[in-house]
């Protein structure tokens, strides 16, 4: 199979024919009912509260063991990873392709089935290729692979962590008004975000320049370029108008490494235009909830005031992160979304 960089339609599994129940693995939100989200969030809940212990600590995956398999630079996910499985007792082992045998030039898939081969339980990987975690999937038979973060593709636990802070501050998801805005060509979190956030009833507008829109999620588009996901959202350029009513607004980075020329005017004009500033959100309802995955440019997409301000959840996201993927890891560790 060849993997590539461009933005997949959210067909891939379907393509390669992976086996999507029961629950195995963790690729996208494409897969998951409302009622799959809702059970996740509430176990996230229940594992919330063993981080608020004094000591955070559960034998619920004694003797098990995860490996993290980052091709790509990560803060948030790997070391929230890392944490959860900690706190539910599993063995961690963080594994970097920089310093592995990937540098000798071994596959990804072999470097799956060696891992595999070790005994290891659940496999986190994060790769700059779209598909890379459906290709593990479909070959891997004794693991369970977590999508952390594949190109353009998706970012489930992303999406699931941005859900359970909504949740957690607004109470429930339905009718909401969820304004994406930025560059989302390049942006998986957006893409996951669109599922999670469109299952769970709520209205998800994206706003940002034309060219950073993908061109599959554009009305506009012929009707063959079109991935279910167009159906799922509004698009409106001007931001202004698009955060006019919303109950939470999400900023994207502005992922400079994967932009070539030509996308932007400038980026005086991408701050003018579509910086989340707090003249802009006095146009959302009061007290909007502001998101963003992280990492920011500060001053780019996101002004530093608001970045840091009340409405600000963007380090609630982070600790609720730990919450999420202890619930996941659980859920696809023991079969169960039980307590520990
Ligand atoms: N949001 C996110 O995926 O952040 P990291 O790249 O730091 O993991």
């Amino acid at each position: 199979m060849s993997l590539s960089r461009t933005i997949e339609t959210p067909d891939i599994a379907d393509a390669l024919a992976v086996k999507r129940t029961p629950r195995k693995h963790v690729l996208d939100l494409d897969d998951f009912s409302q009622e799959e989200i809702a059970g996740v969030l509430e176990s996230a809940r229940s594992m919330k509260e063993v981080l608020g212990r004094d000591i955070k600590k559960v034998p619920a995956l004694r003797g098990k063991v995860v490996v993290t398999l980052f091709y790509e630079a990560s803060t948030r996910t790997r070391v929230s990873f890392e944490e959860a499985g900690k706190v539910l007792s599993a063995d961690v082992i963080n594994m970097a392709a920089s310093g592995s045998s990937a540098e000798k030039g071994e596959s990804l898939l072999n470097t799956g089935l060696t891992i595999q081969a070790m005994g290891v339980d659940t496999i986190v990987l994060r790769h700059p290729h779209s598909g890379a975690p459906y290709l593990l999937a479909q070959h891997l038979d004794k693991v369970s692979i977590i999508n952390a973060g594949d190109g353009l593709h998706a970012h489930p636990t992303q999406a699931l962590l941005d859900l359970y802070t909504v949740q957690d501050k607004l109470g429930n998801l339905e009718g909401l008004k969820l304004v994406i805005v930025g560059d989302v060509l390049h942006s998986r979190v957006a893409r996951s975000n669109i599922w999670g956030f469109a299952k769970m009833g709520a209205k998800v507008v994206l706003s940002g320049p034309g060219t950073l829109m993908p061109p599959d999620l554009l009305p506009s588009s012929k009707s063959s370029a079109r991935s279910q996901l167009a159906s799922l959202v509004e698009v409106d350029t001007d931001l202004d108008r698009a955060i006019e009513g919303a109950d939470v607004v999400m900023a994207l980075r502005l992922q400079k490494e994967r932009q070539n020329a030509g996308f932007l005017p400038s980026l005086r004009e991408y701050i003018r235009r579509w910086q989340v500033t707090d003249d802009r959100l006095a146009k959302a309802k009061p007290g909007a909830m502001v998101m963003h995955p992280g990492p920011m440019n500060e001053g780019i997409e996101i002004s530093t005031s608001i970045a840091h301000g009340g409405n600000s959840v963007i380090e609630d996201q982070v600790t609720n992160g730990v919450a999420v993927r202890m619930a996941l890891l659980f859920q696809l560790t023991t079969g169960t979304s039980q307590n520990p």
